[in-house]
């Protein structure tokens, strides 16, 4: 087979990685990529988001399969692009329709979804500039903190928790009438805080058949002790370990068969991964969000344990053969920690050289903001490399990547060096 790999962050490298191991693939493409899929894969230049290019491309090398990384491509409907073109709807996309792709599109839409099924989340109320006044009234009925959410996509940037009720409505004010958030906070959901401990599971689903991947656990915070601005995510551990077997039953009886169940009931129609945002109030799991990809850098610690011929698992997920598939896990934890440029997730530089990368010994480099250009490898981007260790326990993992990041090198680098403090 021939697949295409659209994105170019170390999510991208991670699939690639993985790909490029399976005898089903004859020739691999990534569209732009980075310098670590270059290592694997063929980078082509072109954008996610540009589909006549991408459509070209997948004549041209006659591709078989398109995996989609990032979510923009799906909510702006790739998926539904390939189903509407004569010359490329016998192309297998993994990733959902437009339609279903609103569950990260639009906060008010998943939690609507997630209401009519019963999954446990966050009570909420969604308001627009003309009920901005109905809003400042239902913060006052809120006990702090305020968790205010952008309804569109805002790169990540779009939910504000405040602890002062003033602050929150002037927040509040922001969004709708000052357009904070552009489009994306026409609308803006606020929520229940809940308050526990976070984690990440992955599903996979070809529209009727689901299989639940090894949880992980991501930092989302740029500083020590979860502190300071939110960024992409400075490192994950796999898998969880307050996630017991008797915790694991819940999601997938409360959250995970609901959802499934639900894409069906609404005709929702899904091939590919569902990222769950869970939350731990008690013992209980709640949905913090839902997102219609895999997460990043929880990727570049979950699929490593993932001993499947992935192309294998692909394929089932394309043709809805998914119940015949066995996910085996390495019972090893593996984690990673992601190096970013200095700065990050505010203004950085680019361009600086990275060395050290072949002295690393028995963890791998999921390249993510890294490009090659004249021979060198150099940053591209706010987080620029994710080191991978496996272990038999996620302390030495850690240690592991920790180890190889003493030989690494770049202007500015930065990274948080408490990743899994909390567990
Ligand atoms: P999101 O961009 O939807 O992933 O949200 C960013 C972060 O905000 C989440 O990872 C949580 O840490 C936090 N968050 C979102 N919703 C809530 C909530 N209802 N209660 C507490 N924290 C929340
Ligand atoms: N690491 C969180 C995300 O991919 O959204």
């Amino acid at each position: 087979m021939n697949i295409l790999i659209l994105g170019s962050g170390g999510r991208e490298h991670t699939f690639a990685w993985k790909i490029a191991q399976s005898s089903k693939c004859d020739n691999l493409f990534v569209a732009p990529g980075n310098s670590g899929t270059a290592q694997v894969a063929t980078n082509v230049n072109i954008g996610v988001t540009d589909f006549p290019s991408i459509k070209k491309l997948v004549l041209d090398k006659r591709i078989d399969m398109v995996v989609v990384g990032p979510e923009d491509p799906l909510v702006q409907g790739v998926h539904d692009f390939f189903l509407n073109d004569e010359s490329i709807k016998h192309v297998s996309v993994i990733g959902p329709q437009q339609k279903a792709a609103e569950l990260e599109g639009s906060k008010e839409f998943a939690k609507e979804f997630l209401f009519r099924h019963n999954i446990p989340t966050a009570a909420y109320q969604s308001f627009t500039k003309d009920s901005v006044e109905q809003g400042y009234a239902f913060l006052e009925t809120l006990k702090a903190p305020y968790v205010l959410k952008a309804d569109g996509l805002a790169a990540g940037k779009g939910v504000v928790i405040l602890n002062d009720l003033n602050e929150a409505k002037a927040e509040l004010k922001s969004m709708l009438v000052d357009a904070k958030f552009g489009q994306a906070s026409t609308k803006v959901v606020i929520e229940e805080f809940l308050d526990g401990i976070e984690l990440s599971c992955f599903v996979l689903t070809d529209g009727k058949n689901y299989k639940i991947l090894p949880t992980a656990k991501d930092y989302k915070r740029i500083g020590e002790g979860d502190t300071g601005l939110n960024t992409g995510g400075m490192g994950a551990v796999s898998p969880v370990p307050f996630a017991t077997e008797d915790f694991l039953t819940k999601i997938e009886d409360r959250i995970v068969r609901p959802t499934i169940e639900g894409f069906k009931m609404d005709n929702l129609p899904y091939v590919g991964f569902v990222f769950i945002g869970l939350i731990k109030v008690g013992d209980d799991p709640k949905v913090i969000e839902y997102n219609v990809r895999m997460g990043d850098p929880e990727t570049e610690v979950v699929f490593p344990r993932v001993k499947n011929d992935l192309v294998e698992v692909l394929e089932a997920m394309a043709n809805g053969t998914l119940d015949e598939i066995n996910i085996e896990i390495d019972e090893r934890a593996a984690t990673t920690i992601m190096l970013v440029s200095g700065g990050y997730p505010e203004a950085y530089e680019k361009g600086k050289e990275i060395t050290g990368v072949d002295a690393i010994e028995g963890s791998i480099p999921f390249h993510a903001g890294a490009i090659l250009k004249e021979g060198k490898t150099v940053t591209s981007g706010g987080r620029v490399m994710a080191i991978t260790s496996y272990g038999n326990t996620y302390q030495e993992a850690i240690k592991k990547s920790y180890q190889n990041i003493e030989k690494l090198h770049f202007d500015k680098m930065n990274y948080r060096k408490d990743i899994g403090f909390d567990l």
